[in-house]
Order: structure tokens, then sequence, then C-alpha cells
């Protein structure tokens, strides 16, 4: 038997405040060393990351892998290869599937569906559905979902609960958009949970009106898109939130915020001090208006790709801590789904496996650090979500999960080589410099310089249940 499972050699360890050349030692699944010397014992297996970054294992907060329900865009197994390929070790399946992850049951079914398809580890988020569900949400938090996710703004099908996403008020078969007063209940009873409460940011009245008032003009370009959902419908469903997070004692996460006026939004009640958190995706921060006539309807998402300005102002929120998680909205749709005019096709792209390149890239282009790429992609988001320090850390005894990567390695985005069932992406052809060339989940190496090599190892992970009340305001 040898004394260790894994050694990492020689790799330049990165975490949100120090970067230093160590070797990892790994037993049973756990960092049982960290040290410049080389301890006595054989490796049952050995990597030298000489000239590598070692990060601790990158996680991918904001998947939609669509299983079970729409499996022909995507399903698990092949999620969460593409996580294992892009350099991501866990990610947090969102919880819009069919059925929803709605009460305890459904929550105990989803387990074991993704546990015999999961690549990398997985949390799980819970739904919040107004009063169809109000009373599964203690049961769900007790029960070990990850956090609470609300997507406000929303109609969903009154059957499958799946999103709608060019809804009309005609529509038949359909629940509308929660009321303000569904809407505070919801905060309500997720603060009981101390968990976080995820908001998708759009307001549906605004909405209707301004699609309404675009539409009728006759156009279907980019910016008309921008008009009809623009930042005053994030900014105003942030800005609620803030108030019934304030009133409710929730603590209030925004999910991919995509303008500056968000990004204000969420800066002003932190510097008042409130339990407020924002994300933002790699679509926004390297992509904008001017992107759309090259890349075409695989851009749309929901809340849509801004102006320039307000990639610009994202960038901000991430330098002076405003955002302190990126994560990829990872929502696959079919080609054919895709192909059609910007107010009827539906809204999301893949993301998981691209989103580490991309990030990689800016560090190399000089707009992050590699300690903010630990920080943003790994102890945040753990933090965030009460798995710190078992995940996003080195601290010996904790989970051993590493994302090694190459800053030199120069890479080429190509959708056909993705491993997503479908492929939709906003970045084929993207080419840039700085890889991940190992995913490594409790020990065991899943993905080596592109190839996957184990599978199906995935685990659930279950946060604490007290929350880190000192890290609410990251
Ligand atoms: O673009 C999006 N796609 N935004 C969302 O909020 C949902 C997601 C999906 O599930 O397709
Ligand atoms: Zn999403």
């Amino acid at each position: 038997m040898a004394e260790w499972d894994h050694v990492i050699y020689n790799g330049k360890l990165a975490d949100a405040n120090d970067c230093f050349e160590a070797n990892i030692y790994i037993k049973d699944g756990k960092i049982a060393a960290v040290t410049e010397e080389i301890l006595p014992g054989a490796a049952q297996e050995e990597t030298d990351a000489r000239g590598q970054y070692v990060l601790p294992g990158l996680m991918d907060t904001h998947v939609h892998s669509r299983d079970p329900g729409s499996t022909r865009k995507e399903d698990f197994y092949h999620s969460t290869l593409a996580a294992a390929a892009g350099g991501i070790t866990l990610v947090f399946e969102m919880p819009n599937t069919n059925p929803p992850v709605n009460h305890v049951d459904n929550f105990h079914k989803q387990v074991r569906n993704l546990s015999q398809k999961a690549n990398v580890d997985f949390g799980l988020w819970g739904i919040c559905l107004g009063d169809l569900n109000i009373d599964d949400l203690f049961p769900l938090y007790e029960t070990g979902v990850i956090g609470f996710k609300f997507f406000w703004g929303y109609a969903v099908n009154s059957k499958t609960f799946e999103l709608v996403y060019n809804y009309n008020p005609d529509m038949e078969d359909v629940i509308p958009p929660f009321q303000d007063g569904d809407v505070y209940k919801m905060f309500r009873e997720v603060a009981k949970t101390g968990k976080i409460l995820a908001i998708h940011a759009e307001n549906n009245e605004l909405i209707q009106i301004l699609t309404g008032e675009v539409r009728a003009s006759g156009r279907g370009d980019y910016e008309a898109l921008i008009e009809a959902r623009p930042d005053l419908a994030e900014k105003t469903t942030i800005q609620t939130g803030i108030s019934f997070a304030k009133h409710a004692g929730t603590r209030l996460h925004i999910l991919h915020i995509t303008s500056g006026a968000g990004v204000d939004a969420v800066r002003d009640a932190k510097e008042r001090g409130e339990a407020i958190t924002a994300e933002t995706c790699p679509h926004f921060l390297f992509l904008s208006n001017e992107d759309y006539e090259r890349v075409g309807p695989a851009m749309k998402v929901y809340p849509p790709v801004k102006y320039k300005k307000d990639q610009d102002e994202l960038w901000e929120g991430i330098a002076d801590g405003t955002i302190s998680v990126v994560c990829s909205d990872h929502a696959p749709h079919t080609e054919d789904e895709k192909d059609g005019d910007l107010w009827s096709i539906p809204a999301g792209m893949c993301g998981v496996e691209t989103m580490v390149p991309l990030m990689l890239n800016a560090v190399n282009e000089g707009k992050l650090t590699i300690q903010q790429v630990a920080a943003l992609l790994s102890e945040n988001p753990a933090r965030l979500y009460d798995i710190y320090p078992r995940k996003g850390s080195f601290h010996p005894g904790t989970d051993a999960d590493f994302t090694i990567v190459d800053l030199e390695q120069p890479f080429e985005i190509k959708k056909e080589h993705l491993h997503s069932k479908s492929k939709v992406t906003a970045f084929d052809g993207f080419k840039g410099k700085g890889a991940p060339v190992a995913t490594i989940v409790r020990g065991q190496t899943i993905m080596k310089n592109g190839d996957i090599i184990s599978e199906r190892n995935g685990c659930l992970v279950k946060p604490l249940k007290a929350p880190l009340f000192e890290d609410a305001n990251l």
C-alpha cells in the first residue's frame, strides 16, 4: 500500500490570499499535507505541476443540465464531462428541471438521478415557486440544498414548472410571474433557513410594456432586445430585492448581473452593510451588443448581454469586490431551438467548459490576477454557500480538489470539441492563452491534458447547517 494516494509536486499554489510553491500530499481523498519538503513514502499517482498554477478546485455555481426534463438539450453526464474538461471540480445544479427540485421527495430523486451520472462533485439548488411550495422550503434546507433560486419575473408552465422564455399574458397553461406580496413571503421563509436566496433580477411588468412597444415598431435587431429588457429592469428588481431582504433578514444573492446600473445598486447596498452578494458570467464580461452581428442568436441570454459601457462597469465591480463570484449560467438549447428570430428563440448558451480558459486568458490580458480567479471561482463561492473550507481551500483535512492551470498554453474554442450535448456557444473560434491542464476531485484525476480519464465519481455536497454569518457580506 502506498503511503500517499496522489502527490502533486512543484506547483505554484494560488488561493485568494497567497501564492507559494509547495507539494500537495493526498490521502483518502483529503489534503494530508502542503509542504515545500519531500515527505517519505511512495505515491500511487504523481503529478508534476512545475511551471503551472495549482488552484483550489474551481467551481461553477450556476449550471442548468436539464436533467431530468429537456435532456435533448443537455444531461448531467454531458454537462459534468464538460465541467471536468473545462477545469471545474464542482457544479451547483439549478432546480428548473422537470420535475423541479421543489420538495424533499424530488430532492432525493434528483440526488439519485445525478449521482449515477456525475463526473464532478455537485450541490443542488432548491426552487421557490411562491405559495405552491412555500412550506417545502424549510424541509428542503434541512435536507441539504445549497441555496434557493427564485426566477423573479419569469412565468412558468403550470404543469411542468419549466420556464416560459417569451411570455405574454395571453398564453395558456402558464403561471404568470409572481406578485411582490408572494415574493416577499418567499424572502421571509428563506430567511428562516439562513441560506442564500438567489434571484434572477428582471422586472416583468417593465419588460411586458417595453417589449410591446419595440415589437409594435417592427424591430427585431439586437438593440431592440436590450431596449425591451433594459438595465432598468435589472436595477428595479435588485432594489426591490434589497429592500425585501433587509426587511425579512434574507441573505440575498444577485444572479448573473449584466449592467452598470445593477452593479451600482449592489455596491450601494454593500456600502450600507447589507447582506448582499452578486455574480456575473463570462458572456457579460467578454461580450457586448457589438458582438451580436458576428455571433448571432447563440448570444441571446436572459438578462441580455448589454453595452460596452456595462461590460466595463462589470469589470470595475470585480475589481472593487462588488461582484464576488463568476459562474457560467450554462444553459444549453439545441441548435434548432436557437435558430430563429430574437423574439421567439429561448435564452441561454453553453458555458461550463469555456469559463476557465476565458478567465485565464483575461489573466494574461492583465484584467485579473490568478489569485482573483481562485477567489471568484473557488474561495468566495465556497464561503458564500457554506461549504468552506471543505471546498475552496488548501487546508489539510479538507477535500483534495484542485484545478491545475498552464497560463502559457494557447487554446482555441471550437464548438464541435465541446463535451456538452448541444454545443451552442458565443465563443466558437475564440483564441486565447491559459488553459486548465488537470481537474482533480477528492484526489482523483478526472481530466489530464484535455482527456477525461475517469468518469462518474462525483458526489453530492451539502452545505454546513449554520451559515457562516461573518462571511455574509463577501
Ligand atoms: O438565459 C437564460 N437561460 N437565463 C435564465 O435565466 C434561464 C436560463 C435557462 O434555464 O435556459
Ligand atoms: Zn440560470
